[in-house]
């Protein structure tokens, strides 16, 4: 099967990116922060002590996550419950950059992520994609934006649903997410040795993808 890995912080254009790159190539796409996310949202929902490693461990074995695609969209579920609509707020994202510090938190994901990318052709986007999930892909993209950048972007699309949003505080909170992911110390986000680096800071949507697909074609 053949595998194109997208990895990058948080606010770099992955998912839209992959989206895009994963239509263009007829592959389906698989984003993996949406499966941590669905993971913080139940232990959110359990009321589970977010610091407390043994208790999120033993209350992660009774998250059943899968994904399943329609119409080229990815649904993620949560003990048979689709949840892609109560994964996108600011405490999600907090607590899902919390929980996914927990090796057994990790191992539990990975199992499903390994086998989505042996039996599809994906694109796979996340932090670890290209160092751990699939080590053997034939294209990884380390997609990175500076911090200031992203922020901006989070604050366009928070005011462009008509909600209200504080720049300082989202390039505040970039910042942490951005410390917390790389400092841990099972998988941190890190550019794989043989990835090919490409800062969106300046680059349309269209321009990436264009430069992922010349990268990624023909290997
Ligand atoms: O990409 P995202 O913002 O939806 O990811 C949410 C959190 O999940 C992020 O803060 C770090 C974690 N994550 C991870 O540790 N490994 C991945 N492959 C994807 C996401």
């Amino acid at each position: 099967m053949s595998q194109i890995a997208i990895d990058g912080p948080a606010g770099a254009g992955k998912s839209t990116i992959a989206r895009r790159v994963a239509a263009q190539m007829g592959y389906i796409y698989v984003d993996t922060g949406a499966m941590y996310r669905a993971m913080a949202l139940f232990m959110l929902r359990e009321g589970v002590e977010l610091s407390d490693e043994a208790a999120v461990a033993a209350a992660s074995e009774r998250a059943e996550i899968t994904i399943r695609h329609e119409g080229g969209e990815q649904v993620v579920v949560l003990n048979g419950e689709p949840v892609n609509g109560l994964i996108r707020t600011e405490e999600v994202s907090k607590a899902a950059s919390a929980v996914s510090v927990y090796p057994p938190v990790r191992a539990r994901l990975l199992t499903l992520q390994r086998r989505l990318g042996e039996e599809n052709d994906v694109v796979m986007d996340g932090r670890d994609i290209g160092t751990v999930v699939l080590p053997k892909a034939e294209c990884k993209i380390f997609l990175t934006a500076s911090a200031a950048v992203r922020a901006h972007r989070r604050y366009l699309e928070l005011t462009g649903r008509g909600e209200e949003a504080d720049e300082a505080q989202i390039l505040k909170d970039i910042e942490a997410r951005d410390a917390q992911d790389s400092t841990r110390a099972v998988a941190p986000l890190k550019q794989a040795e043989d990835a090919t680096l490409v800062d969106t800071s300046e680059l349309s949507i269209e321009e990436v993808t264009e430069t992922i697909l010349n990268i990624c074609r023909g290997r």
